[in-house]
């Protein structure tokens, strides 16, 4: 991999960097099924909330859709041959449910598992360790027709699907997610209808949310009786650090019930199986039907956590004495701090504030114990722009990148298990309700060519990946001299 210049005077320093984290650390990348594959009417695949819901006009920006995404489905072969060229040692991709059980439940579709099964033989191939999340967001339309989320079947047939997944590729794959964000396909898909099905109701999201979690309990068994014994399950949980701006009762209060919403939803039931005191009432809603033994499945014991960290959340509670009209609806009895001054943003409006990544994983080491850490999702949308030719310079993402996975080192040091982290995203693809107006990648495509031009910041990370495999090499063979 060739840098350019000023990729190579930044990386000195990062050669240390990349001396914090132990010798199989993971260095990968993240996509999502419905973001980058396109074909969504190819080889028996059947349709999607996420075909449905931004075929529907107004609900993506420009009314973009995943029809042609970056065309991964076609591309694969050579997208795979670039994850080698990085010298990524891992790939998070997700499998689309409806290539697989076009209808949600009932027939497996053996052209959709062949897509599968090829990608996972071109990675093994070239050495990058497949990790396969079994859903992110994309639910066979079918089942929506019965009550989506809404329908406790629906947990029942996510089961089905895993296990036709597992004979598949239980094999050779040994990563397995079986949720991305639960949270978000419960609050932004049910609560605030921002993303599919577009529901606008609490009440429906904590249903939502609940057989969301009982769909990742009843798959962990089926993972662990049909992939290969040394398989590792684990769920991804998109958290968001909250802080007080102030020390006021009020806020510590609203900070606490934020907290609760935000990160305690799913995480106190997947490790301690139970709901948190006191959430659904804050939330002014009824608890979900909860049947017996859903609990103890949902904590069926995981062998990591997926952690997703973007940002984080301000909080202040209102002032009683102040006469001005409040800014923004009260949030939690707070107002949301932003923008917050001296602080930078991403192009999603997101506060970069790498620091909120640590106090996370201390705090969920502390709380949770988690048996391992993966950070399977972080990274950042600018404005990329790409002038013809091999370059594209996002000094802002590198940035980023940097102090994120510095962040993760203090963590690493300070004992919190984090064994790999995973850029969102390998590709700029599509960001959902924001359609393709959002880069995230750590390569450039250019849609309408589709083609791929590694961005700055894919050759830092590549550099830096290479640098910890260069440090922990010669440390390996420090050790074998001492040894010997
Ligand atoms: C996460 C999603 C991922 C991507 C990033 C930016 O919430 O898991 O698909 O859209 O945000």
């Amino acid at each position: 991999m060739t840098t350019t210049p000023n990729v190579r005077a930044e990386m000195e320093n990062d050669t240390e960097l990349a001396a914090c984290f132990p010798a199989n650390f993971l260095w990968g990348a993240a996509t999502a099924a419905y973001q980058t594959e396109g074909a969504t009417r190819e080889d028996g695949r059947g349709s999607s909330i996420w075909d449905q819901f931004a075929g529907t006009p107004g609900k993506t920006r420009d009314g973009d859709t995943g029809d042609v995404a970056t065309d991964h489905y076609h591309l694969m072969a050579q997208d795979v041959d670039l994850m080698a060229h990085l010298g990524l040692t891992a790939y998070r991709f997700s499998i689309a449910w409806p290539r697989i059980v076009p209808d949600g439940t009932g027939a497996v579709n053996g052209r959709g598992m062949d897509f599968y099964d090829r990608l996972v033989d071109r990675l093994l191939d070239r050495g990058i360790l497949p990790v396969a999340t079994l859903y992110h967001w994309d639910l066979p339309q079918a089942l929506e027709h019965q009550g989506g989320w809404l329908n406790r079947a629906t947990a029942l047939a996510f089961a089905e699907y895993v296990e036709a997944v597992t004979r598949r590729l239980g094999d050779r794959v040994t990563q397995w997610i079986t949720l991305n964000e639960p949270w978000c396909s419960a609050y932004l898909g049910y609560g605030t209808g921002v993303h599919a099905p577009g529901l606008h109701s609490m009440e429906a999201a904590v249903t939502a949310g609940h057989h969301l979690l009982l769909a990742h309990g009843l798959a962990v068994p089926r993972l662990r009786a049909l992939a290969r014994p040394d398989a590792r399950v684990g769920i991804t949980l998109n958290l968001t650090p909250v802080y007080a701006d102030d020390r006021r009762p009020e806020t510590l209060y609203s900070q606490q019930q934020a907290h609760r919403f935000h990160n305690r939803w799913f995480l106190d039931p997947v490790f301690h199986g139970t709901y948190p005191e006191g959430l659904f009432d804050s939330l002014g809603v009824p608890p979900p039907a909860i049947e017996d033994g859903d609990l103890a499945s949902i904590a069926a014991p995981i062998d990591f956590l997926g952690v997703n960290y973007y940002s984080r959340l301000l909080l202040r509670a209102d002032d009683p004495q102040s006469t001005q009209p409040r800014s923004a609806p009260s949030y939690f009895g707070g107002q949301i701090v932003g923008p917050v001054p001296g602080s930078a943003y991403t192009d999603m409006g997101w506060e970069i504030y790498p620091e909120g990544l640590v106090d996370m994983l201390v705090s969920l080491q502390r709380d949770y114990r988690p048996r391992a850490i993966a950070i399977t999702e972080n990274g950042a949308a600018f404005r990329d722009r790409w002038a013809g030719g091999d370059h594209v310079h996002d000094a802002q993402r590198v940035a980023y990148f940097r102090e994120h996975i510095q962040a993760m080192a203090v963590a690493v040091l300070l004992g919190v298990p984090v064994e790999g982290y995973f850029a969102w995203s390998l590709l700029d693809n599509f960001e959902w309700a924001e359609g393709y107006s959002r880069r995230f990648g750590i390569v450039y495509v250019d849609y309408p060519s589709q083609r791929r031009i590694v961005k700055d910041s894919g050759r830092w990370y590549a550099e830096l990946r290479a640098a910890h495999h260069a440090r922990t090499r010669k440390t390996d063979s420090v050790r074998a001299v001492r040894r010997s």
